[in-house]
């Protein structure tokens, strides 16, 4: 039995839109073994009581990608997946599902893809490659389609730097947070955004942190994406005064999230209560990134 564990991510980091992203230590387990015949799909954990067990399983869909891809033809399928990752929050638990079936499906059929192929497969199921690729490749990723093909550079997060995730208890999906974008935007927010990721990923290089409250700004998606969740500036800002370096919306939301490197357990107390003051009921979480992405092994069952 072949067992994968892929972290969470964040996407975005703010001005990053589609293009940056880092993983979080938070794990889903995937758990692949060739049964005789038919497909068997075991859900526990997050929306164990929602995702569907049948061949449009996101992790079976990714599966048998890469089977498709090698010309592999499985007799029949056993999927586990064991979830710690909250479900359509914007913590990249659709890129870990997909980054999961991928792996677990290329080591069951012989490890014929490299990574470089298993990334360009998840973008083609995912869309944009700002969570697969710290899922697959751990750390923060810098990525983004040239001509078809995804080009890609890792950064080592800065040493002692951990976020604080605020995840509210309700689902946003993906397609709807991007319905509320506009199709087309001004020159003076575009300069703004390339002005911020630029000074963001060289801050992130150089481990200098001071600059996270300019560098994390955003003017693509953040601000229009308000409306889908309640107490968002106020979360934002209250997590800044009480030491926060950065703070943005994770993903498409609605979970937020704050980058600093002390005052953890005060800012996830703050962020819960000014959600609570806002009839948003929220858990917290203080994670560090994950310098790795997913990995996997073979399991004598
Ligand atoms: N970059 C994407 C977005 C991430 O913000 O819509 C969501 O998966």
């Amino acid at each position: 039995m072949i067992r994968v564990h892929v972290p969470a991510t964040t996407a975005n980091l703010g001005p990053g839109f589609d293009c940056l992203g880092m993983a979080l230590k938070l794990y889903n387990i995937v758990e692949m073994e060739e049964i005789s015949a038919g497909l068997a799909v075991e859900i526990h954990g997050d929306g164990a009581a929602d995702i569907p067990r049948d061949e449009s399983n996101i992790v079976y869909q990714a599966a048998h990608s890469v089977f498709k891809e090698v010309a592999y033809q499985p007799s029949g399928l056993r999927i586990k997946l064991t979830n710690q990752i909250p479900v359509c929050r914007g913590l990249g638990s659709s890129a870990a599902a997909i980054v999961g079936g991928l792996i677990a499906a290329n080591k069951l059929s012989g490890s014929k893809l490299t990574n470089d192929k298993l990334l360009e497969l998840a973008v083609r199921v995912e869309g944009h490659p700002d969570n697969v690729a710290p899922a697959l490749l751990g750390g923060i990723t810098v990525s983004t389609a040239v001509e078809g093909e995804v080009q890609y550079m890792k950064i080592t997060p800065p040493a002692g730097m951990k976020t604080v995730v605020a995840v509210p208890d309700f689902q946003l999906s993906t397609k709807l947070a991007r319905e509320v974008l506009p199709s087309q935007v001004s020159l003076n927010d575009a300069v703004f955004n390339v002005g911020r990721a630029a000074l963001l990923v060289t801050a992130l290089c150089q481990g200098d942190l001071s600059k996270l409250c300019y560098a994390m700004e955003d003017r693509l998606h953040q601000n229009y994406r308000a409306s889908l969740v309640p107490g968002m500036k106020k979360v934002l800002a209250a997590a800044r005064l009480v030491g926060a370096k950065g703070v943005v919306l994770s993903g498409a939301g609605p979970t937020l999230i704050a980058f600093a490197d002390k005052n953890f357990e005060l800012i996830a107390k703050v962020m819960r209560d000014t959600f609570r003051e806002n009839g948003v009921m929220a858990k917290v979480m203080v994670l560090e990134p994950s310098p790795i992405g997913a990995t996997a092994m073979e399991v004598v069952s």
